[in-house]
């Protein structure tokens, strides 16, 4: 089949990508696997074939000749092109029913089907997230990436995934470029001045930071610091929360990173604060927080329950980030005598041990940085370990260490969060040699994406 041949195709369900499939006779009496890109189960579709993804044929939607039952009109007018919201053209309910056949069927093939609970759906649908990374495109564009695209840019007007007014924000910046003549970034040539646009709220204290990220901050005229500082200064709070800090930050390394190195505060304050359960955080511009600060209240009640339920006296926070979990235990659980958090992020690390003085749990937390896999766990011997490591899962060394046979004294429960739950297929037949798996709790993060959020817990199985 080349590129440019049409078909007409009726999906039938969804990829691991979220993609629409479909198998189509592609020339007499030869089908072939087809994936279309925000396309709805029961949409009968003219779609033309754009590319290949292993031996699935990637087609591009031209025409819905008829609307699937789940298929609604989008609220965001970049939906359908957007990397950032693939599924919002799916009834909430049809997203959450495919997210969890994804779940089932997967949990399913290592037998713990039986396991996972039902999902906790999203408080809320959109505007839900406090964290959005926008990148500059070559073109001057300032958004997302296009869905299955690594350097084309949707040019965002208005982003309903964060609160209202990030579009006001990213406007600033276009003409801030223009008047001062920064050149938009080149991911291929890695040439030009600004990168990434990154913006970060505080939902709970109404915090709103705004990140200009550059190639090269010495680029940046203190004219134009004093033009972009005055220009979001004036942004009017209602209804959206307005910027109450402003930084630029200084991003030198080629790799298409939104991290900065080092920042420069143009207004406020270098963090921002946030309040989960009546816990605050300070979070660096860099770190990571969970992106969805409703449902990481939720999601932190879940495994609170499990480190109570446990009888928790010292408990191991692997992957803690700024605290998140280890802080909220401390302050929360009397029973608790000791906290240990341990991650790679010297920022997040330097945060954490403020945010356990801020939160008055100083005397029972202890936290320290480097790679989960260098730790030993001699050192620790925790009675309950929470795991909660990138989307990459965990370092074949922390399991390792963790199962070794030699292992002083093993944790009596293990609360594993994963925001990828495809890793927990490789992972936890191993983890089941030692522990039986009591519950998986879905949750949902991520509404008009196909991820999801699960807690797996582990309790020691009786020796013997
Ligand atoms: C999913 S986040 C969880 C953070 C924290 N538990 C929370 O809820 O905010 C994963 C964390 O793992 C950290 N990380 C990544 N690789 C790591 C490694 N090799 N060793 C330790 N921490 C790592 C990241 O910096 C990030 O903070």
């Amino acid at each position: 089949m080349k590129f440019g041949h049409k078909l007409k195709i009726e999906i039938d369900g969804y990829d691991a990508k979220g993609r629409g499939t479909a198998r189509a006779e592609i020339a007499e009496g030869i089908e072939r696997d087809i994936a279309v890109p925000h396309s709805a189960k029961g949409d009968e579709l003219e779609v033309v074939f754009i590319k290949r993804d292993h031996a699935v044929k990637i087609c591009e939607l031209e025409k819905i000749v008829k609307a699937g039952a789940d298929r609604i009109k989008p609220v965001c007018e970049h939906a359908g092109k957007c990397g950032g919201c693939i599924w919002q053209h799916l009834k909430y309910e049809a997203q959450l029913e495919e997210k969890m056949r994804g779940v089932r069927e997967l949990f399913g093939k290592i037998g713990l089907e039986d396991k996972v609970l039902d999902v906790m759906p999203a408080e809320e649908t959109l505007n839900y997230r406090n964290r959005m990374d926008y990148a500059v495109g070559w073109n001057g564009e300032i958004g997302l990436k296009e869905t299955g695209s690594w350097n084309r840019y949707v040019d965002i007007k208005e982003c309903h995934l964060l609160q209202p007014g990030a579009g006001e924000i990213l406007q600033i910046v276009r003409e801030w470029m223009t008047k001062h003549d920064l050149q938009p970034w080149d991911v291929k040539f890695h040439s030009g001045d600004v990168r990434y646009v990154v913006i970060r709220d505080g939902v709970n204290t109404n915090e709103r930071m705004v990140i200009v990220v550059v190639g090269d901050a010495t680029r940046i005229s203190d004219k134009a610091k004093k033009d972009i500082k005055d220009k979001v200064l004036v942004l009017s709070p209602s209804p959206s929360p307005s910027p109450s800090s402003l930084l630029i930050g200084e991003q030198s390394k080629p790799a298409d990173l939104s991290y900065a190195q080092s920042f420069e505060v143009l207004i406020g304050k270098p963090s921002i604060t946030e309040v989960v359960n009546d816990v605050t955080y300070e979070i660096h511009p860099n770190s990571f927080f969970q992106t969805n600060t409703k449902m990481a209240a939720r999601l932190q009640d879940v495994v609170l329950e499990a480190v109570r339920d446990a009888k928790t006296k010292k408990l191991l926070d692997l992957y803690c980030g700024l605290g998140f979990f280890g802080i909220a235990a401390a302050k929360k659980i009397g029973e608790i005598q000791e906290v240990v958090g341990y991650e790679l992020d010297e920022e997040a690390i330097k945060l954490a041990s403020q945010n356990m003085n801020v939160n008055e749990v100083g005397e029972k937390c202890r936290f320290f940085s480097g790679p989960a896999e260098a730790l030993d766990w001699k050192d620790v011997k925790a009675d309950t370990i929470i795991l909660d490591p990138p989307r990459s899962g965990l370092h074949h060394k922390v399991i390792q260490t963790l199962l070794a046979e030699d292992s002083p004294s093993y944790p009596q429960t293990i609360i594993y969060v994963s925001c990828n739950y495809h890793r927990l297929e490789h992972e936890l037949p191993s983890f089941m040699e030692k522990y039986d798996v009591v519950s998986i709790q879905p949750l949902d993060l991520f509404p008009q994406t196909r991820h999801i959020e699960t807690v797996v817990i582990l309790k020691l199985k009786a020796l013997g």
